[in-house]
């Protein structure tokens, strides 16, 4: 497997990393059922907000060239390590989508670092809903998809050897 060791942009190795800490912050913090009315978990919402606030500028950089060329030939490992960045790239979108829709739906007000948000969704009495409960069960998935990317990535650099984490790394 030859080395491919092009880097992604500085400011798209900083998104990336910054990311995955919002992400596990959020999943740390989060909390779910009614009692949260009372006692909204403001610190779940703003990490879980800042994923959606990093996928802006990351998608722009990504569709205008932001990203290195992977070098490869478009075999099957290439197709899947596409696939799994597209599936992250989702759940990075309609996680904190589904969140706000849930906490709207429970009345709860949201708000991103001290700035308060609109709700997206008229409050309801009882339970919040389907799309809530996708959130929730996506909120831990989304930790098991990022472990085996995660996972992937060791493998690339350490058993292919193909400079994979470098394109990655600061330094
Ligand atoms: C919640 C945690 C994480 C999320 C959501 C995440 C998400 C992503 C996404 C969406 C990409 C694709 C970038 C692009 O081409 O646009 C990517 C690339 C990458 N990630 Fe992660 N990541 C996480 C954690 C990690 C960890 C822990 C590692 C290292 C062990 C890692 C190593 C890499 C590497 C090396 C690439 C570049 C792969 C390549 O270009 O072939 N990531 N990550
Ligand atoms: C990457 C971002 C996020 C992750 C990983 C995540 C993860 C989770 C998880 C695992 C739960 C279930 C907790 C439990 O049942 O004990 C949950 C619940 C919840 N989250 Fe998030 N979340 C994210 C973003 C957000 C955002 C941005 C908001 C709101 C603006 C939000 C609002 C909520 C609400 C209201 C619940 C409770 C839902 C219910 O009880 O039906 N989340 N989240």
């Amino acid at each position: 497997m030859p080395t491919n060791s092009a880097r992604y942009s500085k400011i798209m190795i900083v998104i990336h990393w910054l990311t995955a800490l919002a992400v596990v912050g959020a999943w740390l913090t989060s909390e779910g059922g009614r009692h949260m009315v009372e006692n909204p978990p403001l610190l779940h919402f703003s990490l879980g907000l800042a994923v959606l606030v990093l996928i802006v500028p990351r998608l722009i950089l990504l569709l205008t060239g932001g990203a290195p060329d992977v070098g490869r030939k478009r075999d099957r490992l290439a197709i899947a390590t596409k696939a799994g960045h597209v599936a992250l790239y989702l759940f990075l979108i309609a996680l904190p989508l589904t969140g706000w829709y849930a906490a709207s739906r429970m009345g709860v007000p949201v708000s991103f670092f001290g700035l308060e948000l609109p709700a997206i969704a008229a409050p309801v009495k009882g339970r919040p809903g389907l799309i809530a409960e996708l959130h929730e069960n996506a909120g831990t998935f989304i930790l098991y998809v990022a472990g085996l990317h995660a996972l992937m990535a060791l493998w690339h650099q350490f058993v292919l050897r193909d400079g994979t984490l470098q394109r990655m790394s600061l330094r």
